[in-house]
């Protein structure tokens, strides 16, 4: 057996999340999305010699408009969309799966998108929190946060509405326990726990939650 094996746990490497991204899976998908380079250029940093880096093209939707990236294959999603397309809504917490502010959903469902390689997105329906509100009229998830003030500074917020969205997407929260369960991988500082709770089964209890799958 081999070391990393014995030492790097396949599954539940994070136990705040409940994401399925594993440590082993995030470095599997490393090496893939490196074998899908198509163009090599270079690049020098501060301190390190220089070294050739392959960039890949990859082709989704973001918030229903088509994107077209040529990035670095090892550019996580998080960074992608917030350096390379000016989408700073997903916040950068922990940038190691263990906060849940990164969090998107990708085809519906709800992703840390610091452990996911933008690469890998070919085709993917990617929604952020910049893609949730029809216009001017907020989601029923966004809506409820306020009504219920579930944020005190707001960092994390991004990302439990997402998660949030995603959550009743899947339909296993039943009671407050259920969603406290299936939010924890969400972390809030501020501690706004029941109010994001109040806020999730307001939307839940009025069904608005269908409208949450439009885009995804
Ligand atoms: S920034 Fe991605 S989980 Fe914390
Ligand atoms: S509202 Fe401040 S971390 Fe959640």
């Amino acid at each position: 057996m081999a070391a990393d094996e014995t030492t790097i746990p396949d599954q539940h490497w994070n136990p705040f999340t409940q994401l399925t991204h594993s440590r082993r899976e995030f470095l599997r998908n490393l090496s893939i999305a490196g074998m899908g380079s198509v163009t090599v250029g270079w690049a020098v940093r501060p301190g390190y010699s220089s070294s050739p880096v392959s960039t890949m093209g990859v082709d989704f939707l973001l918030n229903k408009e088509k994107v077209h990236l040529d990035i670095d294959p090892r550019v996580t999603l998080l960074d992608a969309l917030r350096e390379n397309l000016s989408m700073p809504g997903t916040k950068k917490g922990c940038d190691r799966g263990q906060c849940g502010a990164c969090t998107v959903l990708v085809n519906g469902r709800r992703v840390n998108s610091c452990l996911t390689l933008a690469g890998l997105c070919q085709g993917a329906e990617i929604t952020t929190i910049e893609g949730l509100a029809d216009g001017d009229t907020l989601h029923p998830m966004q809506q409820a946060f306020i009504t219920h003030d579930a944020y005190q500074c707001g960092y994390c917020t991004p990302g439990q509405i997402c998660s949030a969205v995603g959550l009743l997407h899947e339909g296993h929260a039943h009671t407050d326990a259920d969603i406290h369960e299936l939010m924890s991988g969400n972390v809030c500082r501020c501690g706004t726990y029941n109010n994001i709770v109040a806020a999730i089964r307001e939307v839940q209890i009025n069904g608005s939650h269908s409208k949450t799958h439009h885009s995804v």
